[in-house]
């Protein structure tokens, strides 16, 4: 027995390790299951009683040697395997391409919309999506049962709670929290039970404002809205303003700009009047500012709305609204990620 121990401690001391597949070379034939030093386990069995103390330790000790050198011999090819990963990385190829996003259109309209008030002293405000009656009907001026409120057809969730049919529910909660004088710009997301068309969609996006302070009146309303006309779409855009009829303003109108598709010969877009309807707007019902706890005899205002789709529609000449919504990526890669 103690010749084969020294026998196999030579043998382990003399193999080389020059390579990593010889790592799992020597670890086979030494020190797996099937290998040698197994082989003198079972040997040792058969030891004489006298002799096992002297004869364990020999084993024990070469177990040891047979061990280490094989963890030594992982460790040290381990190290250069990752070495050799590294030294594959080739410093000279070019850098993975990357993809700017870009902006939607819808913001990118809606941001140029909200810059342009900016100007003008209007800041911004949000409100949700989800309104109560109030403040999407009942604070402006719809009493209940009134036809009026067919004038949108709504998504009601319960009987008192509906998805907002347009953002002047923004309007009443300012109006509620704020001291006159206010003077607000309000985007967002509006939902309305429509049939899907190229022209309207169950969802689109307004932006709607309110100015209200003493002496309001409906030529500083004029005054506002053409001077954004002229800055959103330059000099040359035509405006007419029609008389209209909202719940919530006295008197009301509708602006109309002239069509940038077929520059007013008539399209589909505009219906074949060369006119597109851009916004609805008018001087704020005494009655919304009472039922917001503003007192009519002091104060006045005008508010205005408008859908952003329908503004992006000119500027991008874009005929189809659907396509704001498609998320097909060629389209959205047109526009730019300012
Ligand atoms: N809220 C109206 C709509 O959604 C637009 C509007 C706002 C009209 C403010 C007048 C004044 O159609």
């Amino acid at each position: 027995m103690k010749e084969e121990l020294e026998k196999f401690k030579q043998q382990v001391e003399s193999f080389e390790i020059k390579q990593n597949e010889q790592v799992e070379i020597f670890r086979l034939k030494f020190l797996s299951k099937k290998g040698e030093l197994n082989e003198l386990f079972e040997q040792f069995k058969t030891v004489p009683v006298e002799m096992k103390k002297e004869m364990g330790a020999l084993l024990n000790q070469v177990k040891q040697k047979a061990q280490q050198k094989w963890e030594e011999a992982q460790s040290q090819f381990e190290s250069n395997s990752s070495k050799d990963k590294d030294s594959k990385i080739d410093l000279s190829l070019s850098s993975e391409a990357t993809f700017d996003g870009s902006r939607h259109p819808l913001s990118i309209v809606e941001n140029e919309v909200i810059e342009i008030f900016k100007k003008l002293g209007f800041v911004y405000a949000e409100g949700p999506e989800i309104e109560d009656d109030w403040h999407n009907f009942s604070a402006l001026n719809f009493p209940a049962n009134h036809p009026a409120r067919d004038m949108q057809d709504t998504f009601f969730i319960s009987a008192d709670i509906a998805l907002r049919t347009h953002t002047s529910s923004v309007q009443v909660r300012l109006m509620e929290k704020q001291t006159v004088p206010i003077r607000a710009i309000m985007p967002g997301r509006v939902y309305r039970n429509e049939a899907i068309s190229a022209r309207a969609n169950c969802f689109f996006h307004q932006i709607e404002g309110i100015y209200i302070d003493e002496k309001v009146s409906f030529a500083d309303l004029k005054q506002t809205l053409y001077y954004f006309i002229q800055e959103l779409f330059g000099q040359d855009v035509q405006v007419r303003f029609r008389p209209s009829y909202f719940p919530f303003t006295e008197p009301s109108a509708e602006m109309d700009i002239s069509c940038l598709l077929c520059k007013g010969k008539g399209c589909n877009v505009c219906k074949q009047t060369g006119w597109l309807e851009i916004l609805g707007c008018g001087m704020i019902d005494p009655n919304v500012l009472q039922a917001s706890g503003i007192d009519p005899e002091k104060y006045s205002g005008f508010a205005f709305g408008m859908g952003i789709e329908r503004i992006a529609m000119l500027k991008y000449e874009v005929k189809d609204l659907r396509t704001y919504f498609n998320n097909d990526v060629r389209f959205l890669n047109q526009f730019s990620a300012e």
